[in-house]
């Protein structure tokens, strides 16, 4: 089935219900639903509440490909929580540019603050590798990652994750945020390459 603009028009439960999709010249084929996805946020939310009762963390979302997983585990915290978000990129189509280019700095402050950063998928490691010298830099008292997705066969970069709701196998996805060539990230569960 064709993934033209129209079908983003359409209410999210028939994109839920489709097998394949296509976006621009590839087709990808239903990986993880969305009741998959909520059941494993609960359980990563829940862990995350523990941990941080009485700390006051700041959640970091970094956009763009977060901001549906940050909105959703956001939500489930209990605990007091701030939320912001800054944008970082070193992607462009299916493989990594290299390049980490910040264009949407932080203005909170850090210093002394509980971070957890939230991405929507370790790759290569490379865009939270940059990223972390500067979180320590403005004197942060503790850091942790929270990401949707990691892919451990690509990883090159030394990160790691303390919360991850899915390890997922080198492929590319689409869905739940993340995006091929700008587009799929609206699409409520997560899509494989077929
Ligand atoms: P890294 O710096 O190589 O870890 O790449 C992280 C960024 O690459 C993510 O925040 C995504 O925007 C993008 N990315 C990596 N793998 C995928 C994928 O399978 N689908 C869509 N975007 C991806
Ligand atoms: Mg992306």
């Amino acid at each position: 089935m064709r993934h033209s603009p129209q079908h983003y028009s359409k209410p999210a439960k028939k994109l839920n219900a489709v097998a394949e999709i296509q976006i621009h010249d590839k087709v990808f084929v239903s990986f993880i639903s969305k009741e998959k996805i909520n059941a494993r946020l609960a359980e990563l939310a829940a862990q995350i509440n523990a941990d941080y009762a009485g700390k006051n963390p700041i959640v970091i979302g970094i956009l763009n490909g977060s901001f549906i997983f940050a909105a959703d585990i956001f939500r489930l915290l209990t605990i007091e929580a701030e939320i912001s978000f800054i944008k970082l990129a070193s992607y462009k189509g299916t493989s990594s540019t290299g390049n980490v280019v910040t264009a949407i700095g932080l203005e909170e402050t850090l210093k002394g603050r509980h971070v957890i950063i939230v991405e929507d998928i370790i790759d290569t490691g490379k865009t939270l590798h940059s990223f972390l010298p500067e979180l320590h830099n403005r004197q942060a008292a503790s850091v942790k990652i929270a990401t949707f997705l990691s892919k451990p066969e690509a990883l090159k970069y030394e990160v790691k994750a303390d919360y991850c709701a899915f390890e997922i196998e080198n492929k590319f996805v689409v869905g739940y945020g993340l995006d091929y060539d700008g587009l799929g990230r609206n699409i409520p569960e997560l899509y494989v390459l077929k």
